[in-house]
This record gives structure tokens, C-alpha cells and sequence, in this order.
């Protein structure tokens, strides 16, 4: 069965062709992110905008890079929630007219379940029970997960999300938006121990999280106590000190992430862990998270390098299995945030 997926939810507008839930046949990406570089962040309306402009164009071009006719798709998906309310409307409102245009049913899907069904779209199915980690710009979440659509939350951060800490600390250090990759890649020439920064919440068994005080402290490294938004854009930094400090940010978040993903492990008896979402892609978390799952004997399904960041081939593939369970939408269901 072949499906056409949607994503909007946040600065990327994507549409995919996704058979069997797990064969990609096209997965488009238009970015946002040139747009909202001049910002440091994603701006709503600026977003909303851009998502209108390229919804129909990445559609034509998902379908062009397939054999697939329009006859051949026999179920369109959307991202429902959570997202950028604005955003998320212009993918479930595009995927609705698909839908009643064709006569093919219509399946809303959860962006962090879909995040998820990254682990799916590997060369190995995943071990169940598993722990599922999302990390990504506005979440990071722990689950125990039974199956594609079922997944019971166990904890998850308390404030910033690990990849909004990325942008913010990204934001301090002068190295653009998105902040991850550029951090990830300016970490490789740095000392992750030069710096001694916090590692939130360690204590005893809870398995939240906490990234603000990380990024405050990286703030009094680089610039001081009380700096102003002036201060900050106009700090000056040498090269050594952003290496130094992106490796150590980096290391201090990836030691985190690890240590309460193996809780987590440990708490529930998981047989497999997942792992999906922007920061997913971060090559010292995927080791590391690995070197874990390997020490404590579960298997490890991280998504495939290039399904980690925001795409409609996650979508698209979760609701194949949403198709098959009957979970499907109709015209009036609506988006939230
Ligand atoms: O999943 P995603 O595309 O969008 C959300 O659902 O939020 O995740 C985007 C986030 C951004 O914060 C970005 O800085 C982060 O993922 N990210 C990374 C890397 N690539 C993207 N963080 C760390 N290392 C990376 N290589
Ligand atoms: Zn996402």
C-alpha cells in the first residue's frame, strides 16, 4: 500500500511516498532554515507563510520522483499535532483536499509517535518492549513502547528541550541557527573536558530532565552575570574558546541523555531502544547511546541518519500501521498545538 505523507509542523514543509511503511519511494524537505537564520529562531508567521508557498511544490515534486500515479496512493497522512498551531494547518488542511479529491481515507498523525517510527524505518525491526527516546528542537521524551502506537511516557525535560539548548547555546557562541549541526561540527576540533558544566537532575531514579541550567552556565562562561541581549551579540570569542565550549556543552548533554536513557532501560526491563528526532543525528550521541545499549544487552534502533530531522517519510510510514489498525480521520478533525 502506497501512502502520501505531510509535515508541517514546524519550519520544514515535507511530503513523502512512502509503501508498506517502511519503502521511501520520494521523501521531499523544503527548509526553512536560510529564513530564519537572520532571526536565530523559528519566527510563527514567517514560518506559517513560507509552509503556504511551498506546500503544493513539494507535493508535485514527491509524486514526480515516483513511478506512482495518483491512482496508486490509497491513503494520504498528515501531521496532526504537537506543532506550530499555524503550521501544522497548512499540511492537515492540504492533506484533507488530497484525500477528498482522490476518495482515499485520511490518517492524522502524532509527530513524536511518527518521530519514533524512525526506529522502525532501519534495517532491523526493533526489540519490544523498548525504551523510545525523542530529542529534538521542542522535545525530549522517554517512552516504553509496545508497538508503533504505543508508547506510555516516563519522563521528559522539565524546561528546554536538548535541542533548543543546542540553538541557545549556538546563539551565545555566534554559530547560527539551526544550532545542533554546527555545534556538532565545531565540538570535533574541541576539549570536551575544558570546561566543568552541570549535569541537571543526576541524582537518585528520575528520569526527567532539566537543559536551562546548562545553558545558563555556558552563558557565565562567555559572557558573564547579567549580560544583555547587546552583551551577547557583542561578545568575542576566540576560535579555541567555541571548541572548547561546544564540546563541552556537547559532551555535558550527550552524558545526560545516555545516563537516563539507561535508567529508563533498567526501570522498565526494555528489550530495545529507539531513538529519533533532530538530535538523534548527532554522531557522539548515536555512539555513545550504542556503546550503552551494547553494555547493558539491548538492541539499538537509531532512525537512519537522514529520517532524524523533521520529513513526511516518518508520517507517512506510522500510518501505515494506523491504516491497519482502522485509526483513521475524517474531514473535520482538527489540528493542536
Ligand atoms: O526533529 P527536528 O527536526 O524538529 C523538531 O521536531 O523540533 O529537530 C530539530 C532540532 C534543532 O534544535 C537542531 O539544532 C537539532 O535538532 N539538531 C541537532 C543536530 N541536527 C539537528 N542537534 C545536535 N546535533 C546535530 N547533529
Ligand atoms: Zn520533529
Amino acid at each position: 500500500m502506497k501512502i502520501l505523507g505531510l509535515e508541517s509542523s514546524c519550519d520544514d514543509t515535507a511530503c513523502a511516498v512512502v509503501e508498506g511503511g517502511v519503502q521511501v519511494l520520494s521523501n521531499i524537505v523544503s527548509s526553512q532554515d536560510e529564513l530564519h537564520e537572520q532571526f536565530g529562531g523559528v519566527v510563527p508567521e514567517v514560518a506559517c507563510r513560507a509552509h503556504i508557498q511551498n506546500v503544493l511544490p513539494v507535493i508535485e515534486e514527491a509524486m514526480k520522483q515516483t513511478n506512482v500515479r495518483w491512482n496508486d496512493i490509497e491513503a494520504v497522512a498528515a501531521t496532526r499535532r504537537p506543532g506550530l498551531i499555524g503550521a501544522l494547518l497548512i499540511c492537515l488542511t492540504a492533506a484533507k483536499s488530497v484525500s477528498w479529491a482522490l476518495d482515499v481515507p485520511l490518517l492524522a498523525v502524532n509527530h513524536l509517535d511518527a518521530h519514533i517510527y524512525g526506529g522502525w524505518m532501519g534495517e532491523d525491526e526493533p526489540e519490544l518492549p523498548a525504551v523510545s527516546m525523542v530529542v529534538s528542537g521542542g522535545h525530549t521524551s522517554l517512552y516504553h513502547t509496545r508497538g508503533p502506537l504505543d508508547h506510555e511516557l516516563l519522563g521528559s525535560t522539565v524546561d528546554d528541550a536538548a535541542g533548543e539548548a543546542f540553538d541557545k547555546v549556538a546563539k551565545i557562541l555566534h554559530l547560527g541557527f539551526p544550532g545542533g549541526p554546527v555545534m556538532e561540527r565545531v565540538a570535533k576540533e574541541g576539549n570536551p573536558e575544558a570546561f566543568d558544566l552541570p549535569r541537571a537532575m543526576m541524582d537518585g531514579k528520575d528520569i526527567n530532565f532539566s537543559f536551562s541550567g546548562l545553558k545558563t552556565a555556558v552563558l557565565y562562561h562567555a559572557v558573564g552575570q547579567n549580560a544583555s541581549m547587546e552583551d551577547i551579540q557583542n561578545a568575542s570569542y576566540t576560535d579555541k574558546f567555541v571548541a572548547d565550549m561546544a564540546a563541552s556543552f556537547q559532551k555535558a548533554v550527550v552524558d545526560v541523555l545516555v545516563a537516563k536513557t539507561r535508567l529508563a532501560i533498567e526501570q522498565v526491563g526494555a528489550a530495545g531502544l529507539i531513538v529519533g528526532g533532530g538530535v538523534a543525528a548527532n554522531s557522539s550521541l548515536r555512539e555513545r547511546l550504542s556503546e550503552m545499549a551494547e553494555k547493558v544487552g539491548v538492541q539499538v534502533n537509531l532512525t537512519p541518519w537522514p529520517l532524524c530531522r523533521d520529513n513526511a517519510a516518518m508520517v507517512a510510514g506510522l500510518a501505515h500501521h494506523m491504516y491497519e489498525k482502522g485509526d483513521f480521520a475524517d474531514l473535520t478533525v482538527e489540528a493542536t498545538p
